[in-house]
């Protein structure tokens, strides 16, 4: 439990619980929807919200889907949780399992996942199988061996992983008081693009929502499969996150990309490198690469023929940029100064600039 309550409690009536799921949390959900103050002013849109997601415990969007799952693991007497990740989503198992004692395995990408991500499943106790191999190699061993060794897959293939997730929608719609116009998000394994179109088509149905946006999600150009319409082999970006060549949810991708109106395009690392910069520059906001793929898929919609004047959009950021210290220590490109600890040492070099 949480003194605030988590997905679990505030949305138990549009989630599949019963009397005897445990109504777990570590505080996740309720992200903060911040008004941009620079981006959205330049391309003339109504509003745009960054909504971040990396507020959540482990710092991603996981952790909504993750308390679902695990909750749903306990009630049914599992021991024990399995999955494979790009990093984000071994956190949260790693995370839910350790606080209600099931054993967490999972299996990453060898040498592919950001230090953050990795540092978190080693301080969660979890047991971490890194594959030689890609995530897409890792997700494929992933669903030959749980049965084998009786273990709950917490993947967004689990289908309470996408209940979990769908909150999401129902947050934006309640702080917006209808939905948005657009919402933009990076799809790597497509569980979020899929979970939100659940969400906010429940949202309507329910009357908390008159409206449906359209969604518009960004793969990034080395590893884009929905775009190219076939799976990729060595999928390759600097957004390892997303870096999946064969998504598990791909068709409920391209139904809600279809059913919502929106598009599923790509973006190039330079393009998601300038995007998480301008985040942290222009807005104040440091996010992980793939959850900049959202701002850069954003800023070229007027390059598909999207209008975003006068519109009110939505950008998820998936993830919290301390996650990937290194791309940053790499991309930002700021020296460190080194200056003697007095006065004069440190007046003289800020007059250098
Ligand atoms: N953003 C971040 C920060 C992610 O970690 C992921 C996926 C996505 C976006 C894409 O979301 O897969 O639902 O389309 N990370 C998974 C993981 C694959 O293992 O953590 P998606």
């Amino acid at each position: 439990m949480s003194v605030r309550p988590g997905v679990i409690e505030r949305y138990r009536e549009f989630l599949p619980i019963t009397e005897k799921t445990p109504l777990i949390s570590l505080g996740e959900g309720s992200t903060p929807m911040v008004l941009s103050e620079n981006i959205g002013p330049r391309l003339g849109c109504k509003a745009l919200y960054f909504k971040l997601e990396g507020c959540n415990p482990t710092g991603s969007f996981k952790d909504r889907g993750m308390v679902l799952a695990v909750a749903k693991a306990l009630e049914a007497g599992k021991r024990r949780i399995v999955c494979a990740s790009t990093g984000n989503t071994s956190a949260a198992a790693a995370a839910y399992g350790a606080r209600y004692g099931l054993e967490t395995i999972v299996l990453v990408p060898s040498g592919e996942i950001a230090l953050g991500k990795l540092a978190q499943a080693m301080a969660y106790g979890a047991r971490i199988l890194a594959v030689n191999g890609s995530f897409d190699d890792a997700m494929t061993t992933v669903i030959d061996i749980v049965d084998a060794i009786d273990a709950e897959l917490v993947n967004s293939v689990n289908k309470y992983r996408i209940e979990g997730q769908k909150t999401g929608a129902f947050e934006i719609v309640e702080d917006l008081g209808d939905a948005p116009d657009m919402m933009c998000l990076p799809v790597g394994n497509a569980g979020n693009i899929t979970a939100y179109w659940k969400g906010y088509k429940e949202a309507q149905t329910r009357g908390m929502a008159r409206s449906l946006p359209r969604l518009m999600g960004f793969q990034a150009a080395g590893a884009a499969p929905i775009v190219l319409g076939k799976r990729v082999a060595h999928p390759e970006t600097i957004a390892t996150a997303i870096r999946i060549g064969n998504p598990a949810s791909w068709k409920t991708a391209v139904e809600a990309r279809d059913e919502s109106g929106g598009l599923i395009d790509k973006v190039e690392d330079r393009e998601i490198i300038d995007a998480y910069l301008m985040l942290a520059r222009d807005e104040g906001i440091f996010c992980e690469p793939a959850s900049a793929a959202s701002v850069a898929g954003l800023l070229r919609l007027g390059e598909l023929g999207v209008d975003v004047a006068g519109k009110t959009i939505v950008c998820i950021l998936t993830g919290n940029g301390l996650k990937d210290p290194g791309t940053a220590e790499k991309r930002a490109l700021v020296e460190l100064e080194y200056v003697e600890p007095d006065l004069e040492s440190v007046v003289n070099l800020l007059k250098k600039h």
